[in-house]
C-alpha cells in the first residue's frame, strides 16, 4: 500500500530519516518544516546532519520523485497522513512544554482535511495524545489520530527504523488500524497499546537507559575514589556471566533525548521521581566529578587542556545537550587554557584542530568517545572516563 505523507517537522532528526524512509519505500513523502535553512538544505540533496546510510537513501529516492521538502503549510491538505515530530524540550528550569505538539497541531488547523490519518511521533508529555483529540473535535475536524512513538538513535536511523517493533496506539479503531497499515511499510512488528501507555512506554525507555547509565556513573565515581579501575571491576562482573551484560561503561550520558525525557516523566508524576532524580545528579555531575577529580593531581591553574569529542556521543555531529560543553565551561574557570576538538562537529567555529589540541595541551580529556581518538599516542595525561585508549579509567 503506498500513502501520500507529509512529515511535520520532517527536517529534523528524527522526522528526516522517517520521511526518506517512507519515500524509500515507494510513499509519496513531503518533509514539512518550518526552518526554510533545513528545507533547503534537504532540497539540495544534502542531509543538515550525519546520519549513516542516509547518502545512497537520499539519491534514490530524489532519483525516483518520491520526496521533496517545503515550508508550504498547502501542501499539507493534499496529504492521506499527517505524521508531526517536532522537538519537545524542557526549558531551562527542567520544565515540560506540554503544549509543543498541541501548538503545532493547532497550527495545522486551517489544513486539515477531514479523513486525514493524524500520526502524533515526537516524545509527549502523557496525555497530549488525548488533549489533541479533544481539541481537534472541538474545532470540527475529524481525523484520525495515532500516537505512534519514534525509538531510534540517531545514528542508526537506517537500520532501526526498519528492525525496531513499531508501538502503535490510537484515539480509535480506524485510528489504530491505519497506522498499524502505515508502519507495516517499514516494519514487521506491531505492539499495539492504548495512548496512554504508548506514551508511558516511551519515557519508559528512555529513562531506563538513562537510569542505568547513572548507576555505572556512580559506580565508577565509589570505585575511582578508592583509586580501583571500574573497568576492571566491570569486566570481572560481566565476563561470561549473563545476568551483568547489560551494565554499561562509565560516561557522558547526554544528549537531546535521556535527560530531558526524564525531567518530563518527573514532571508527570508531580515531581515525585527519586530514582529519576538522582540519576540527574549523577550524570550532570559527572564532568565537576572529573574536574575536580584533576585537580587533585593537577594545578589546573597552570595548565592548558584539551577536550577530544564535543558531540554529545561517539561518531555523532549532534551537540544537543552534550556534557562535553558542560565540561568545557567548568574547565574554562579552572583551567590556564581549554582547547576543544572535534572531527565530526562542523557548527561550532571555536573548536581547533586535532593536531593543534594534542600539540598544545598539557593535559587531554576524552569527551566524547570518536574511534579516531583510539589511535593518539599522547605524551600528557589523558582522563578517560570511556577506557577509550584502553588505558583504564582511574582519575
Ligand atoms: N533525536 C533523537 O534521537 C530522537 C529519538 C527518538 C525520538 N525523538 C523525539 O523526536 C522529536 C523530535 O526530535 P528531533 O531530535 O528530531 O528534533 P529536531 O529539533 O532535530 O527536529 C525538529 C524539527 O521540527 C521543526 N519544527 C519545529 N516546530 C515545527 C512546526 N510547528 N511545524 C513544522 N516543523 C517544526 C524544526 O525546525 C526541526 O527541523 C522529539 O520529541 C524527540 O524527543 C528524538
Amino acid at each position: 500500500m503506498s500513502f501520500k505523507i507529509a512529515v511535520i517537522g520532517g527536517c529534523g532528526h528524527v522526522g528526516l530519516p522517517l520521511a526518506m524512509a517512507f519515500a524509500d519505500r515507494g510513499c509519496q513523502v513531503i518533509s514539512y518544516d518550518i526552518n526554510p535553512v533545513a528545507v533547503d538544505v534537504v532540497n539540495s540533496g544534502t542531509m543538515p546532519f550525519l546520519e549513516p546510510g542516509s547518502g545512497s537513501v537520499m539519491q534514490r529516492i530524489r532519483e525516483a520523485g518520491t520526496f521533496s521538502a517545503s515550508t508550504n503549510p498547502n501542501v499539507l491538505t493534499e496529504c492521506d497522513v499527517l505524521i508531526v515530530v517536532v522537538g519537545t524540550p524542557v526549558d531551562e528550569h527542567l520544565n515540560p512544554d506540554a503544549e509543543a505538539v498541541p501548538n503545532a497541531v493547532a497550527a495545522l488547523s486551517p489544513y486539515l482535511r477531514d479523513g486525514q490519518l493524524l500520526v502524533l511521533r515526537s516524545t509527549v508529555y502523557p496525555g497530549v495524545t488525548r488533549l489533541v483529540h479533544r481539541r481537534l473535535v472541538a474545532l470540527g475536524h475529524k481525523v484520525d489520530i495515532a500516537f505512534c512513538p519514534e525509538r531510534i538513535a540517531e545514528g542508526r536511523a537506517f537500520t532501526e527504523l526498519y528492525s525496531l517493533p513499531q508501538i502503535v496506539s490510537g484515539t480509535s479503531e480506524s485510528a489504530v488500524a491505519r497506522a498499524t497499515e502505515l508502519f507495516g511499510c517499514l516494519t514487521a512488528e506491531i505492539v499495539e497499546t492504548t495512548p496512554e501507555e504508548a506514551e508511558l512506554a516511551k519515557l519508559f525507555t528512555n529513562t531506563w537507559r538513562y537510569i542505568k547509565f547513572a548507576a555505572a556513573n556512580q559506580l565508577y565515581m565509589i570505585a575511582n575514589d578508592y583509586g580501583i579501575d571500574f573497568e576492571k571491576v566491570r569486566h570481572a562482573i560481566t565476563f561470561n556471566y549473563p545476568r551483568a551484560t547489560d551494565m554499561p561503561g562509565p560516561g557522558f550520558a547526554a544528549g537531546p533525548c535521556l535527560f530531558k525525557d526524564t525531567m518530563q516523566l518527573a514532571a508527570y508524576n508531580n515531581n515525585n521521581f527519586t530514582l529519576g532524580n538522582a540519576s540527574m545528579m549523577v550524570n550532570e555531575g559527572l564532568p565537576l566529578y572529573l574536574v575536580s577529580r584533576m585537580e587533585k593531581n593537577f594545578d589546573l591553574s597552570q595548565m592548558t587542556v584539551g577536550i577530544l569529542g564535543m558531540a554529545f556521543k561517539s561518531e555523532s555531529d549532534d551537540i544537543r545537550s552534550s556534557l562535553s560543553y558542560k565540561l568545557r565551561r567548568i574547565l574554562k574557570f579552572k583551567a590556564k587554557e581549554v582547547l576543544c576538538t572535534d572531527e565530526y562537529v562542523v557548527t561550532d567555529s571555536s573548536l581547533v584542530s586535532l593536531t593543534e589540541v594534542l600539540d598544545r595541551s598539557d593535559i587531554l580529556m576524552i569527551g566524547a568517545p570518536h574511534p579516531g581518538y583510539r589511535h593518539i599516542s599522547p605524551k600528557v595525561p589523558v582522563i578517560d572516563v570511556w577506557n577509550l585508549l584502553g588505558n583504564g579509567t582511574v582519575v
